[in-house]
């Protein structure tokens, strides 16, 4: 990265009195101003930039509602499902706080994977931006944990059902596995004590979330933004201030993102939930299909998917040893694309295993809503085989087999005289001068 935009320079001038004296104890204003008013911003960024914003949106809103429907919820579970209902019915604006803290999960995680998957296709996790990768996934974690212990908290069906099979995934670990599992929810069996605990880890995690996004942003403040080019940051020319350049792309963003979901909640408010959630939580009756939320299907495909034992392993741990690789292959990430080319805009063919990635994920997604049997459970082989292999095996080797596009000398350079293959159509007078 390159040295001025590393220690860029405060331009902040304080102008009133509070200004000069607070500056002088705390300058926490300068702070806020160098970060998201005079930050020097890669010109170039699009749409898919957009997105760390929508998200920061998205965790105020679950912590809003979240902190009043705590407010109105009883965390017990004779009483748990009522106060729901209590909530949906008697309380003022209750029903509005429930699905907007419910759909906006759901937007949470859409916008959550976007983000991943521009992360990946622009190379953005690559050296010197890791750790800023390496963040993102703790969070990803953090969210991961969160959403599954909130969906626990209405006491339905699927909720409880859901709490037995993930909890169930622990004791899939040899020798220690069951107290594992009876360690963390609290006795033999989900009951009182587990919705307890899921409650209050529930109300604190987004707080720690929080917390690791600010070290996400400290992290991506460093070598400051990537761009859709790759190439870094070369002069002050290659750059524009954060706000009003990217305060107004953001906010329009985040405007489109917010109309989206009240389209959801005023229009369509269960689309995203199961219908079984509407009836109380009975352990004596099991679901005859138990399915998470859409946003964990790809990796319920995946724990599904290994029904055979190998070797030592039975196929249980085996569908647990699966899932958490899927996460773990993110952490190492940075270390396995061996490409030079950062953006996959100049390597044509990593953008095909692109493609291939992004719709085998939805495969998953579509396989994890599916019995487990017959041809779905070979389809999600095969989708969890490729899963794994673009990264151990297609990202390591394109980046020595591939031939990468010419890359433009600076972002500016891009921006005025995109090469032949990238000029838009029409374009091409602009692109001579
Ligand atoms: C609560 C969740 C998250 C929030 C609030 C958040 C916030 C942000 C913000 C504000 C930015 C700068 C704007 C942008 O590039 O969109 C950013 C960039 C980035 N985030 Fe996140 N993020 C979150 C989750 C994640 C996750 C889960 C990952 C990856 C696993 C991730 C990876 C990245 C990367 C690599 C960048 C650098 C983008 C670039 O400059 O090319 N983030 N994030």
């Amino acid at each position: 990265m390159q040295d001025d935009a590393m220690h860029h320079q405060s331009t902040y001038k304080p102008s009133t009195g509070f200004e000069k004296w607070m500056d002088r104890r705390l300058p926490i204003i300068r702070l806020a101003y160098d970060s998201f008013v005079d930050f020097p911003t890669p010109k170039n960024l699009n749409y898919w930039w957009t997105f760390g914003g929508i998200l920061a949106v998205c965790l105020m809103i679950q912590i809003i509602t979240g902190i009043v429907l705590a407010m109105h919820y009883t965390p017990q579970k004779d009483l748990a499902f009522d106060s729901l209902e209590y909530i949906m019915r008697d309380v003022h604006y209750g029903w509005l706080l429930r699905y907007v803290h419910a759909n906006c999960a759901s937007m949470f995680f859409f916008a959550v994977y976007i983000h991943m998957f521009r992360g990946l296709y622009y190379g953005s996790y690559k050296e010197p931006r890791e750790m800023l990768w390496i963040l993102g996934v703790v969070i990803y974690l953090l969210m991961m944990a969160t959403a599954f212990m909130g969906y626990v908290l209405p006491w339905g069906q699927m909720s409880y059902w859901a709490a037995q099979v993930i909890t169930n995934l622990f004791s899939a670990i040899p020798v220690v596995g069951e107290s594992i599992r009876t360690w963390l929810i609290g006795g033999f069996s989900i009951d009182n004590p587990t919705l307890n605990r899921f409650f209050s880890l529930h109300y604190l995690l987004p707080f720690a979330i929080a917390g690791v996004v600010v070290l996400h942003i400290w992290a991506l403040h460093i070598p400051g933004n990537n761009n859709p080019t790759g190439v870094e940051v070369k002069t002050k020319k290659d750059t524009v201030p954060f706000h009003p350049y990217y305060t107004v792309k953001d906010g329009f963003a985040i405007v489109v993102f917010l109309t989206l979901m009240a389209a959801f909640v005023f229009f369509a408010p269960n689309a995203m939930g199961h219908p079984d959630n509407y009836i109380p939580a009975n352990p004596l009756s099991t679901p005859p299909e138990i399915v998470p939320e859409w946003y964990f299907l790809p990796f319920y495909a995946m724990l599904r998917a290994i029904n055979f034992n190998f070797l030592f392993i039975s196929s249980k741990l085996g569908g647990v040893i699966v899932l958490f690789s899927a996460i773990a292959v993110l952490f190492v990430l940075p270390w396995l694309d061996t490409s030079k080319v950062r953006s996959m805009r100049y390597r044509p063919a990593a953008q095909l295993w692109f493609v291939l990635f992004v719709a085998d994920c939805i495969l998953l997604g579509y396989l994890g809503q599916k019995p487990a049997e017959g041809v779905y459970v070979a389809m999600a082989q095969a989708a969890t085989a490729y899963y794994f292999a673009f990264f151990l095996i297609i990202l390591p080797l394109l980046g020595i087999l591939e031939k990468p596009r010419p890359l433009p000398k600076s972002i500016s350079e891009s921006v005025l005289k995109p090469s032949t293959s990238e000029t838009p159509i029409g374009a091409q007078g602009q692109a001579a001068e």
